[in-house]
């Protein structure tokens, strides 16, 4: 049986980016055995348009019978106005919910060749290597009770609630320290166990499931130290675990790291290694259009599906390793750019990537 594969190219450099990655697809298929379908839906502002719901039921059945996800990226300021309901990134939301996608991985690895591109010194971030685990179908952003209502005295007040249950907590545990055994076998779980009751249980539960994991080195830090910490010695993290909202920050964080959030991708998987995959940046729409985004986060995030989703590893590591071979020919999009390098757009730097796939062959 083939894999069957959904393409949601979104909104803004989405389409963009994700046409290098299906290039890159159709090479697999063509020249690397890969056996799978693929097809394209609508998410996003751009379903926004076409169909009045930024998540049309037709994707959402789509997305629940394929094995794997693919996606751009949502939202834009045209979208901007509309009520929170329907913006582009409820979309998003939407999908991580009901195709149960809590547990999203986001490596922040640093490509030797892109030392110089980090904002911090080199040898505060070369070799690194980290992994952040962040539970996506919880926490803050779906806990109800939320919205904004009006107070007696005519003021208005808006809210927001911090919400997880035991299983909640010890299923991202279980992920993370999963992940962590195949990796340098420690999690670090990042809380706010100090003010935050819902985080105290947190911490209380990662520590029960790490005695099911006794190889696994655990430690627990505070998110305001773990922000810090990120920018001051990096490298002292294998895995990191923790809630949505704290992960979205910190993850942003971690990617600039790296040089480029340009570079990272990311898997979001269900208990049944079922996933969503899409490059950990946005819609970027202030350069949509333009040619000048850079497709190899997307193009990485096609490696995890193969990985995580299709269990390919030999077909994720060609791709990861023809991203290595065009930054080591200096193949550069204007976000990792450095002098003496070969500035590309988009498109070249995809078919740079499909160029060194069949070198490789
Ligand atoms: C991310 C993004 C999303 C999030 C937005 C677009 C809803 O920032 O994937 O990190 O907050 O989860
Ligand atoms: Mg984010």
């Amino acid at each position: 049986m083939p894999h069957k594969i959904l393409i949601l190219p979104g909104d803004g450099i989405g389409p963009e980016i994700v046409a290098e990655a299906v290039k890159v697809l159709d090479v697999l298929r063509a020249d690397f055995g890969l056996d799978a379908e693929t097809e394209q839906g609508l998410v996003g502002g751009s379903a926004y348009d076409a169909t009045g719901t930024p998540l049309p039921q037709r994707t959402l059945d789509d997305a629940k019978s394929a094995d794997a996800v693919l996606l751009g990226a949502v939202g834009g300021p045209k979208w901007e106005p509309l009520e929170i309901a329907v913006r582009p990134e409820k979309g998003l939301l939407g999908l991580r919910k009901e195709l149960a996608l809590f547990s999203n991985l986001r490596p922040a690895i640093l490509y030797p060749q892109l030392a110089s591109a980090s904002t911090l010194k080199a040898e505060v971030v070369s070799g690194l290597d980290l992994m952040i685990v962040r539970e996506l179908t919880g926490g803050i952003y779906f806990g109800q009770p939320r919205g904004v209502r009006t107070l007696e005295n005519g003021e208005r007040q808006g809210y927001n609630t911090l919400v997880y249950s035991e299983s909640e907590i010890e299923r991202i545990g279980r992920s993370a320290f999963e992940i962590a055994m195949k990796r340098d076998k420690r999690v670090c779980s990042v809380d706010k166990a100090n003010v935050l009751e819902c985080t105290e249980l947190w911490r209380e539960v990662m520590i029960r499931v790490g005695k099911d994991y006794p190889q696994v080195q655990l430690s627990h830090m505070y998110v305001d130290n773990a922000a810090m910490q990120l920018v001051k010695a990096p490298k002292q993290f294998d895995v990191m675990v923790t809630t949505n909202m704290f992960g979205d920050i910190l993850s942003d964080c971690a990617a600039m790291l790296t040089g480029s959030i340009g570079m990272l991708p990311s898997a979001s998987l269900d208990a049944n290694g079922r996933g969503m995959y899409e490059p950990i940046h946005g819609s970027a729409p202030d350069i949509a259009g333009s040619g000048k985004a850079n497709p190899l986060a997307t193009i990485l995030s096609v490696a995890m599906m193969l990985r995580y989703s299709l269990d390919e590893d030999g077909l994720a590591q060609r791709i990861e390793s023809a991203v290595s071979t065009v930054l080591d020919q200096g193949y550069r999009t204007p976000d990792i750019f450095a002098a003496g390098a070969n500035e590309v757009g988009t498109a070249a730097m995809g078919d740079a990537v499909v160029t060194a796939l069949r070198a490789n062959a």
